[in-house]
């Protein structure tokens, strides 16, 4: 078994190359770069996790988890209208809101005094969100949208934290009505798809509410990179080979149908490499697809195990970039390092100190010096 757990948790035999000297103001971001062999990536565990409820408060436990309940096989298939209920039966959360890290660092204040590895282990650790990553991973194949990361040190721990671009929020604010109702469609799918309790069936009369959410907190590594990230799980599978978190785990994702070998391509180039990564890094070992008709109908599912997923995908990802590790030397909970990216441009970073970059709250800060 223990030869097994290690073969699992390597991607393939490769350490990380050697770091490069890269200056504080211009990172590269080319493809070929980062064409060498992925790099190590522990096989994650699950420290714990959290829940966020209907009107977005923080719980310290799984209430909001739900349970893989697939339609039974022997039927003709499954034909779920993913526009029911849209718009009356939709309550979304507040994308005003902007989060950042906090939901994490209040897990983390609860529990950093019983981390593996004691203080030390953290003060060495990146802490984020999975989806950060996600497209850190996938920033080299990225042809569309920049991002920006905030990035403070703190007692050792790097955190880092997206900042929505000014180009994102003009999209966001100007998101087409179809758009819209794309975004609840993916929301609907999860709830034809979970139940509530293992064994019971799911329960599509209801609310989409998408304040609700059921987070893992895990740590890995990847390359020299310690990790203690957090990420949203649609649902665990209570019939899963294993029961141990994240290896249950389950991930619900929505697309068009195919028909010609072109839609495949493309579906394998640009969506496949995302929803790889997204799993990829939680230890998510299934996504489960429903495809969409042009009526929003959902009469077709396909399980992609993560870890075959790879193989189609063919990554070269920006893994072993130590960018902000190493540009983030001032210890400072008000300062950020902010970093830029654009498509077709290096990464570019740029001081601020407090609001409105500042992400660490006071309440963090001030538990955790005292
Ligand atoms: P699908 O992507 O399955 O259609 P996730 O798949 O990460 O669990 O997210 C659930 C749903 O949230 C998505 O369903 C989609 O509807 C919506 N969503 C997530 N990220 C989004 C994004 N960047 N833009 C628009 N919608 C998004
Ligand atoms: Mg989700
Ligand atoms: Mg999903």
């Amino acid at each position: 078994r223990r030869e097994n757990k290690r073969r699992a948790e390597r991607v393939d035999g490769a350490e990380p190359r050697n770091k490069l000297p890269i200056p504080a103001s211009s990172l590269p971001t080319d493809p070929a770069l980062y064409s060498g062999p992925f790099p190590f990536y522990r096989r994650p565990s699950e420290l714990g996790c959290f829940s966020l409820d209907a009107q977005r408060q923080y719980h310290g436990d799984a209430q909001a988890l739900r349970y893989y309940s697939p339609p039974p096989t022997n039927d003709q298939g499954p034909n779920f209208d993913l526009r029911d209920g849209y718009p009356d039966r939709y309550q979304p959360r507040d994308e005003e809101v902007q989060e950042r890290l906090d939901h994490l660092l209040r897990w983390l204040l609860d529990h950093r005094g019983k981390l593996e590895g004691g203080p030390g282990w953290l003060a060495g650790a990146i802490v984020t969100w999975r989806g950060h990553l996600t497209k850190l991973l996938t920033t080299p194949y990225e042809q569309q949208e920049g991002w920006q990361l905030a990035a403070s040190r703190f007692q050792g721990t790097l955190y880092l934290s997206e900042v929505e671009t000014p180009a994102a929020r003009a999209q966001r604010l100007a998101r087409p009505p179809l758009l819209r109702e794309l975004m609840y469609m993916g929301y609907k799918f999860e709830q034809y798809m979970c139940a509530d309790k293992p064994g019971s069936s799911p329960d599509p009369s209801g609310e989409v509410n998408t304040n609700v959410a059921f987070c893992s907190v895990l740590r890995s590594r990847l390359g020299s990179h310690r990790l203690l990230f957090s990420g949203e799980v649609d649902c665990t599978d209570p019939r899963a080979a294993s029961t141990q978190p994240p290896a249950c785990y389950v991930e619900l994702k929505t697309s068009k149908e195919m028909h010609r070998p072109g839609h495949w391509r493309s579906f394998y180039r640009h969506k496949l490499l995302k929803w790889w990564a997204q799993s990829f890094l939680l230890g998510v070992p299934n996504v489960v697809a429903g495809f969409r008709n042009p009526e929003g109908f959902v009469c077709s599912l396909k399980t992609f195990p993560t870890m075959e997923m790879f193989e189609y995908v063919r990554v070269r990802v920006q893994g072993c970039s130590p960018f902000a590790q190493n540009t983030v030397v001032q210890d400072d909970p008000r300062l950020v390092h902010l970093f830029s990216w654009e498509p077709g441009s290096p990464v570019t970073v740029s001081k601020h100190r407090d609001a409105p970059y500042a992400f660490l709250p006071m309440w963090y800060v001030e538990a955790v010096t005292r």
